[in-house]
């Protein structure tokens, strides 16, 4: 009968995925269910919100939607908590003891109805009401002149993944409360709900700890920054600093929390550990003089020693996050942990003997090991990035599988849980353009297509492994990210295309999710995001093809758009040569080339030659 159930579900399912080309509904991540009818529901002055009496949660979410019609249309709602059995015109939140998470959303000319089962439920059904009206809607300032006009459909929804994260490493680069907040209401928008908080590096310690207060008090400083590429050598001389103090962790967790954001916390080991060592130096094995934060970018031989007070130190520290971090999963890290020092280390090697271990990497999985046992001692539980699998895998710790697909794939194999961050697939600290017109970026490129395409579950899983995939996360380490300018350019569109996947249960649709972005990116323009817009712009590529000549592709993300293109350095309009297949150009020629629609450019104008 089970098996029954879940056939029709599937078939309603695909049936329902297939919602109408050139619908002007445009919803991000895309619903389950959709179906567009006749008519509207217009949000007026008068119109109340009614939520059952008593709670106060709901009451909460609602007043979300009022937040947004005070700015953007200059009045709010009534919200009254009343008897909900005879509805009149209005907004309603009803609960109708849906699975967590899941909404469905009825809009008809006489109401609107939100059904949920718990908060993040009303929550994400008011996101999704808020990406009905009309994109003014997230503007900063009253738009004059707009009706808050909502068309009649019936959405049904839930996520595809318990976990869809996105993560920032405050780091490489420190961000203030007001960036982490707006990152998290834009993150909140399109329905992600973790926050894979990156505090400890070799270049930075970001969190206090009351115990150890060098930590942040010089662990948050390094003395410069290399300037450009990490070889470049050359360094800006300007100190770098900043760390979280507990009162703003626990601010900002709140503040996370009301948004149905989860806050993952990421202590780093034993690797990525110089700042902490460089106040603390009793908890490196001890071969150096003297230990500095680092000033550039990389993996670096100076990592936690397994002694004792190592181990004190950590759980001290842990101690302090469980308090401070509700979530029960932490980060612990693990990945890019040199075993340089280990092998030259006596304590390290005199340990090896004594526990039976067969090398360093064993090592590693039994410092892991040892961590997680204190962790899940408390009552958390722990995921590290791939390496976490060296030499063995703790007996409860999740994986989060950046180095492909490998780590996740055989995680999953032993029945731990994984969540999808690969690179560069997922890291959105590669070039999404052209490299060659675009500023430094970490590698790449890797495209809003490429990261749309990927399908975070890996073919090679039995369904029943495939279980253990339970979520995915967009990554955005900051070298090369020096201000929050710099982190929305990078993340935003992709981070879209991450949410999507993270959330909809509906097969790929590269088309249809291009007409929903064109419509979105005026969301995400009206709440200020500095997005990429590589979007509109074409990208040209060159493939070698003999030592003279090279076969040029060109290709634009924007939906209905035409590319035209010259070989004379000559601006392209709107009759110049149509690019229609790949073709071949020689050492002289300069490819220049510009997207169009309707007869008018959409995007900039760009240039490529050998
Ligand atoms: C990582 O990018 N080192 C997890
Ligand atoms: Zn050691």
């Amino acid at each position: 009968m089970r098996k029954i159930v879940s056939i029709i579900a599937a078939i309603a399912l695909a049936v329902s995925c297939t919602a109408p080309a050139g619908q002007e509904i445009s919803v991000i991540p895309r619903p389950a269910h959709l179906q567009v009818d006749e008519g509207d529901f217009t949000i007026k002055k008068s119109t109340p919100i009614f939520v059952e009496a008593g709670n106060d949660e709901i009451v909460r979410v609602a007043g979300f939607l009022n937040r947004r019609l005070r700015t953007a249309a200059g009045f709010e709602l009534e919200i009254r908590e009343a008897d909900l059995s005879s509805p009149g015109k209005g907004i309603y939140f009803l609960d109708a003891g849906l699975p967590s998470e899941s909404y469905e959303l009825r809009v008809e000319p006489e109401r609107i109805v939100i059904d949920y089962g718990d908060g993040a439920g009303a929550f994400y059904g008011l996101q999704t009401l808020l990406q009905l009206l009309p994109v003014e809607i997230f503007a900063d300032r009253k738009a004059f002149g707009t009706d808050w006009r909502v068309p009649c459909c019936q959405i049904e929804d839930a996520p595809r993944f318990p976990y869809r994260g996105m993560h920032l490493d405050c780091c490489l680069h420190f961000f203030d409360m007001d960036f982490l907040k707006r990152y998290i209401d834009i993150m909140a928008l399109h329905k992600v709900n973790r926050f894979h908080w990156h505090l400890t590096e070799d270049q930075g310690w970001r969190l206090e700890i009351k115990k150890y207060p060098l930590l942040t008090e010089k662990g948050q400083w390094r003395k410069e920054t290399v300037i450009g590429s990490l070889k470049s050598g050359v360094y800006d001389g300007t100190p770098h600093g900043g760390y979280y103090s507990q009162d703003e962790v626990r601010e900002l967790v709140k503040y996370a929390a009301e948004r149905y954001v989860t806050i993952i916390p990421e202590i780093e080991m034993p690797g990525h550990a110089l700042a902490a060592i460089s106040c603390y130096p009793e908890l490196s094995c001890g071969l150096e003089d003297h230990y500095e934060t680092a000033t550039k970018w990389g993996v670096f031989k100076q990592v936690f020693c397994p002694k004792e007070e190592t181990f004190k130190f950590l759980e001290d520290v842990m101690d302090e996050v469980f308090e401070l971090f509700p979530s029960k999963l932490v980060h612990i890290g693990g990945d890019e942990c040199p075993k340089a020092s280990w092998k030259q280390c006596e304590h390290c090697q005199k340990l090896i003997k004594q526990l039976g271990l067969k090398d360093e990497f064993e090592l590693q999985s039994w410092f892991i090991t040892r961590m997680e046992k204190y962790i899940n001692s408390k009552g958390h539980e722990i995921i590290g990035w791939d390496e976490i699998l060296q030499g063995g895998l703790a007996p409860n710790a999740k994986v989060m599988s950046w180095l492909g697909e490998e780590g996740g794939i055989k995680a999953a194999q032993q029945h731990h849980e994984v969540v999808m961050a690969p690179y560069p697939k997922y890291y959105l600290d590669y070039w999404q353009a052209d490299p060659d017109s675009e500023p430094l970026a970490m590698d790449g490129p890797t495209t809003l297509r490429t990261m749309y395409e990927y399908e975070p579950v890996p073919a090679v899983l039995t369904p029943e492994e495939a279980r253990y995939i339970i979520g995915v996360e967009g990554c955005v380490w900051t070298e090369y990210m020096p201000t929050p300018a710099r982190v929305e350019y990078m993340a935003w569109p992709r981070m879209c295309a991450i949410a999507e996947a993270g959330w909809t249960t509906c097969p790929k649709d590269w088309e249809g999710f291009t007409r929903r972005l064109e419509h979105h990116l005026g969301r995400l323009d009206n709440l200020g995001v500095g997005y990429c817009d590589a979007f509109h712009n074409p990208f040209i590529e060159f493939h070698k093809d003999t030592p003279y000549d090279m076969v040029v592709t060109i290709s634009v993300d924007a939906p209905g758009a035409e590319i035209r293109y010259t070989l004379d350095g000559s601006e392209p309009t709107a009759s110049s040569q149509l690019y229609e297949m790949p073709f071949v150009i020689n050492r002289q020629q300069r490819v220049t080339a510009a997207a169009f629609r309707d007869g008018k450019q959409i995007g900039q104008t760009k240039y490529k030659s050998f």
